[in-house]
């Protein structure tokens, strides 16, 4: 078989996944939904892992999950390392968020997500469940115009000078933890607004990509790194900037991370660095949020909204579907 026809078959196949990979978030979406407000984050998280890997289990993929709910011992299900799909197909890397922001869900609050992000096998970046450091801005600016290695303020000023605006008219989005009271005091000494999350910060990432519509100009702060992967996967297909850095502040969590391969616990990974190949990317909304609807139960049809993303063509859909064989959700 010739090269160009292998490459040819590859994208056909990734432009069948692309939909594939919405049922996965839909179903993943659906099942923790019908336990929105129970304050069972748990259990919530467990439904939505049990759908995930029943449906990825589905796709002709020969997939391993590089991103998932933590190592083999501590995760039952969708550890990393865990083989998922039929075997009849490419080699593609996973990440999965099955549920991002549990807490949100439990509390029936905004803004929890079933997401995953897939890849050429071996391209994407096998990230220990730390927290990482994060930084990231929308498309159309000089590479480097942000750095984790420059002050809050500095990161204003630069982005404000780079859209041509006075840093008040800039927007920072920034979980709202103990953690970040000195960079959030920092933003504000620059005269530019806060934008606090309690969670979800896959999608404050993404939020930088449009700034136009959300008001989201910059994420910065820590949160958890496999999430971090995740809205890589996003902005690789939509555009933007993003810096990212492993806080592997003990001697364990060092170790923990060269055994995945970091070789550099400083290193800070851009984009490229996290998605080194073509991904495709998709989250359903599983509480109403910015990004998207969450999920509808209405009688005899289930509605659910995804976004879904490729990055070879950069295309963003958002498929607004609704599910008539509900046998299919394990609704008893
Ligand atoms: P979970 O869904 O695992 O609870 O993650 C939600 C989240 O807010 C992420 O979006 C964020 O990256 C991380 O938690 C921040 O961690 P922490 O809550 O420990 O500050």
């Amino acid at each position: 078989m010739s090269s160009s026809v292998t490459v040819q078959q590859s994208q056909i196949l990734e432009r069948i996944l692309s939909l594939e990979i919405v049922r996965v978030t839909e179903r993943a979406a659906v099942s923790s939904a019908r336990l929105r407000g129970r304050g069972d984050e748990k259990a919530a998280d467990q439904a939505a892992v049990d759908a995930m890997r029943r449906e990825l289990n589905k796709l002709p993929i020969h997939g391993t999950v590089v991103i998932g709910e933590g190592e083999r011992d501590e995760a039952p299900m969708l550890f990393i390392g865990e083989e998922v799909g039929n075997r009849n197909g490419p080699k593609v890397d996973i990440a999965v968020d099955p549920l991002e922001g549990t807490t949100l869900c439990a509390k029936n609050m905004p803004g929890s997500i079933a997401t995953m992000a897939m890849a050429e096998g071996g391209t994407l970046l096998h990230a220990p469940d730390s927290y990482m450091e994060k930084i990231a801005i929308g498309p159309g600016f000089a590479k480097g115009l942000i750095d984790l290695d420059v002050s809050p303020e500095e990161n204003i000023y630069n982005l404000a000078k780079a859209k041509g605006v006075k840093p008040h008219e800039i927007t920072a989005l920034i979980l709202d933890r103990p953690r970040h009271a000195a960079m959030i005091a920092a933003v504000r000494a620059t005269g530019a607004s806060v934008a606090l999350i309690t969670d979800g910060d896959v999608a404050g990432v993404i939020h930088t990509a449009q700034a136009d519509l959300t008001g989201i100009d910059i994420y910065m702060g820590i949160g958890g790194a496999p999430e971090g992967v995740l809205a890589a996967a996003a902005l690789r297909c939509i555009g933007g900037q993003m810096q990212c850095r492993l806080v592997l502040d003990t001697e364990e969590k060092r170790a923990r991370a060269a055994k995945m391969g970091v070789k550099d616990p400083r290193k800070k990974y851009a984009i490229e660095d996290m998605v080194r190949g073509d991904c495709l990317f998709a989250a359903t909304g599983v509480t109403d949020g910015n990004l998207l609807r969450g999920v509808k139960f209405r009688k005899d049809v289930i509605e659910t909204e995804t976004v879904v993303m490729r990055s070879v063509t950069g295309t963003v859909r958002v498929i607004r579907a609704e599910h008539r064989e509900l046998s299919k959700f394990h609704l008893d």
